[in-house]
């Protein structure tokens, strides 16, 4: 334990140093070697301390584990950050990497910051629905100033060394290697001057219109922490002395850790993590991929290149022919210049991938790279066809992929002659922006093509859910049924716009988007095709009125966004409700004998979106296509705009009550014509008890 914090003596100077891998988190033991190691520097003569870490960074944040345990409490540390500040000699903190959470609080509590140039900063609480608990909603804004603190606390994204200088939030910038040298320097000065305490510092910006306007950004997250950082936590900082600010901040970290909506947020961050992780798969691949490789350059294939540059790797793309190749350029560049132009890319980043992107027409270009991804059209004869012609042309060893989002990818790799080197990839829409990855596992997918695409995913920072092979995988097949009901709610006199409010409202759910504005900006032509597709294959449904409403608008040219006319009007970046659509959806309702004496309540519309989702996932559970139920939740809350701090669909289903929703599922079952094909794990969890999240 005494090995997590060392203190030593440098010349005049006492140096502590965390050494806590792999982030340095502070946990219990950090907490208890800071205690003892300031209890020995109390003692000393030295002029001061300095507070530093070993590794690739400084605390990178608080042990999110503890936050489980029933007697977590964060007053050890808090205890600590006053002894350090109200000391009678000067503390230095020297940070690197990224100081994010707790190590930003300590740095704070010191007296003086010097700081790598590359470092970053960041107050990610509010990911965990949390507010910042060791003083950092009191510190931060006295030095930072209080619009600043919100923007950090309310986003949690990281600002660099640069703008940390600029705001106040450090003193002086150095190279890595001057970081110890500089803080122990720094005492020359600091010992003449008197100390300077963050908690006895006035706040910059302490006008009314400081904190104007972000309540939209936190009715937007729909997010309790977001409101608590606001309307309490910086409003105490503004108005009331730090002691009084730091009892408020405490009462808010208390009521938000035990919330549901943190509750959620902190299973998901586990259940993140722990989809990465598939058993008896070997993270450390014997097979390497430094070279990738795109056949098929439309939309999802541009995306999939740009992350793969993005990464860092060496992209080969190819086409049909010259012509789409040079239209698939085309759309890299687009891409790449509209990163440019909104400051996510340099000017410089931006010349190199394109040094790093080569081209070729046909899959004999590709017959060097690590790795190809086919994103050629959806149609099952041309992905085998392709596939063969990769499994012929790639050099043996090399992983072949393929971003089908509904195909059967065991046939696709039968057809390859190499079924052991074939593995799905399901990239979603845009695919250098989308943080979902889809991994399909083939029946003869071998582990470590299975592993080095994993870290392959990894590297272009995805998060990754491994699907067995069904219709849609684990996303699209869940969507499948929630759009069914979507559009028969259509058809018994709902209109789009009602059905998406619900889906949206914060109260009752808050989907980032309906299923209706969802189906417009992925393509009502690229969702029609699909289910014709499935339809024609013999294995889809055969009631002809299944997703007519869908099919009916692809026919009739409203493809969504694309078209500017969809299940909505577009005009610029402005939605307005269709009529045509509600009207086709009367027509159609009379074509095909749907009779409803009143349009579905809200109270329906909720319980028939959402209810047949958790009931698809349990099936999926049932026949293993997800390992773990945490896995559906992590899929539907990075790919498809399920809030986060619901926790995902199955997390939701708990806190409903699994008795409940097998009820209503069988009320809806008995009224309709369709099977609901009620899942029997989901029957069984209900009689038991036990949690449907929790299965895997
Ligand atoms: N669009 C989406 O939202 C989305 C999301 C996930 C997955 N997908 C899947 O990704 C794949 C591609 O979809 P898309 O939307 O990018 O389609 P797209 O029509 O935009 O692009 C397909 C590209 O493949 C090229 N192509 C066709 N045959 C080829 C061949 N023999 N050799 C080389 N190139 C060939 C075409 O020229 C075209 O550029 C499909 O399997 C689709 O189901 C699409």
């Amino acid at each position: 334990m005494g090995q997590t914090v060392v203190l030593k003596t440098v010349g005049k100077v006492s140096l502590l140093e965390i050494d806590n891998p792999p982030v340095n988190a502070i946990s219990r033991a950090v907490v208890e070697g800071l205690d003892a190691a300031l209890r020995e520097y109390e003692t000393s003569g030295t002029l001061g301390l300095v507070i530093c870490a070993t590794g690739r960074t400084f605390v990178a944040g608080g042990d999110i584990a503890d936050f489980e345990s029933p007697d977590f409490s964060a007053s050890a540390f808090n205890d600590i950050l006053l002894r350090i500040e109200n000391g009678d000699r000067p503390v230095v903190a020297a940070v690197h990497g990224t100081v994010l959470g707790g190590g930003l609080e300590l740095a704070m509590a010191c007296h003086h910051r010097i700081s790598t140039q590359d470092c970053r900063f960041g107050m990610p609480e509010i990911k965990l629905g949390l507010i910042p608990g060791s003083h950092g909603t009191q510190r931060l804004p006295r030095l930072v100033g209080l619009r600043q603190a919100a923007e950090m606390m309310m986003r949690g994204s990281m600002v660099g060394a640069v703008d940390a200088l600029d705001f106040g939030l450090v003193d002086d910038l150095v190279s890595p290697e001057k970081l110890r040298d500089a803080a122990i320097d720094a005492f020359t000065k600091l010992a003449a001057d008197p100390i300077r305490r963050t908690s006895a510092q006035s706040i910059s910006d302490d006008g009314a219109d400081a904190l104007a306007g972000l309540e939209k950004l936190a009715a937007k997250r729909s997010s309790e922490a977001a409101f608590a950082a606001l309307s309490g936590a910086l409003i105490a900082a503004r108005d009331l002395p730090f002691e009084q600010g730091i009892d408020m901040e405490a009462q808010l970290f208390d009521r938000l850790v035990t919330s549901a909506q943190s509750k959620a947020q902190r299973y998901l961050f586990f259940a993140e993590r722990g989809a990465a992780r598939v058993p008896g798969v070997d993270a450390v691949s014997v097979r390497k991929i430094e070279t990738v490789g795109v056949l098929g350059v439309g939309t999802m294939g541009a995306g999939i290149a740009v992350a793969a540059l993005l990464a860092g790797y060496l992209v080969t793309i190819s086409e049909a022919d010259d012509e789409l190749l040079q239209a698939g350029v085309g759309r890299i560049n687009a891409t790449l210049d509209g990163l440019v132009k909104k400051g996510r890319l340099t000017e410089g980043q931006h010349q190199k991938c394109r040094t790093m992107l080569h081209k070729g027409v046909g899959p004999a270009a590709l017959s060097d790279v690590d790795i190809v991804i086919e994103a050629v059209f959806e149609d099952m004869d041309l992905k085998r066809r392709v596939a063969a012609e990769l499994g012929k042309y790639c050099k043996p060893g090399a992983i072949i992929a393929t971003n089908t989002s509904t195909l059967d990818v065991n046939e696709i790799a039968r057809a390859s002659g190499r079924p052991e080197d074939v593995v799905g990839t399901h990239f979603f829409s845009p695919a250098h922006i989308m943080k979902l990855l889809e991994v399909v596992r083939g029946n003869a997918t071998a582990t470590e093509v299975l592993a080095a695409t994993l870290k392959f995913a990894r590297r272009i920072e995805k998060t990754v859910v491994v699907s067995g092979v069904c219709y849609g995988f684990i996303g699209n097949r869940m969507a499948e049924v929630y759009m069914r009901e979507n559009e028969a709610m259509q058809l018994e006199g709902a209109t789009p716009a009602e059905i998406d409010a619900v889906a949206q409202d914060p109260d009752l759910w808050g989907m980032a988007m309906g299923p209706n504005r969802m189906l417009d900006m992925a393509g009502v032509d690229v969702g029609a095709r699909t289910v014709i597709e499935w339809m024609a294959s013999g294995d889809g449904p055969t009631d002809p009125a299944y997703r007519i409403l869908c099919r009916r608008m692809f026919e009739a040219g409203l493809h969504g966004q694309k078209t500017g006319k969809g299940y909505y009007l577009y005009e610029g970046r402005s939605a307005s409700p269709n009529p045509a659509v509600h009207a086709l959806a009367t027509q159609l309702a009379k074509d095909f004998n749907f009779t409803r004496s009143a349009p579905p309540s809200r109270q329906e519309i909720f319980e028939r979106l959402l209810f047949p989702l958790i009931n698809e996932a349990a099936h999926i559970l049932d026949e293993k296509i997800a390992a773990r139920a945490s896995d559906i939740d992590v899929v539907w809350t990075s790919g498809y705009g399920f809030p986060k701090w619901r926790g995902g669909p199955l997390w939701m289903a708990d806190d409903i009550g699994l008795g409940k929703i097998v009820e209503r599922l069988e009320f809806y079952d008995a009224r309709a014509d369709n099977n609901w094909n009620i899942s029997p794990l989901l029957r069984k969890l209900a009689a038991s008890g036990d949690r449907l999240s929790s299965v895997g």
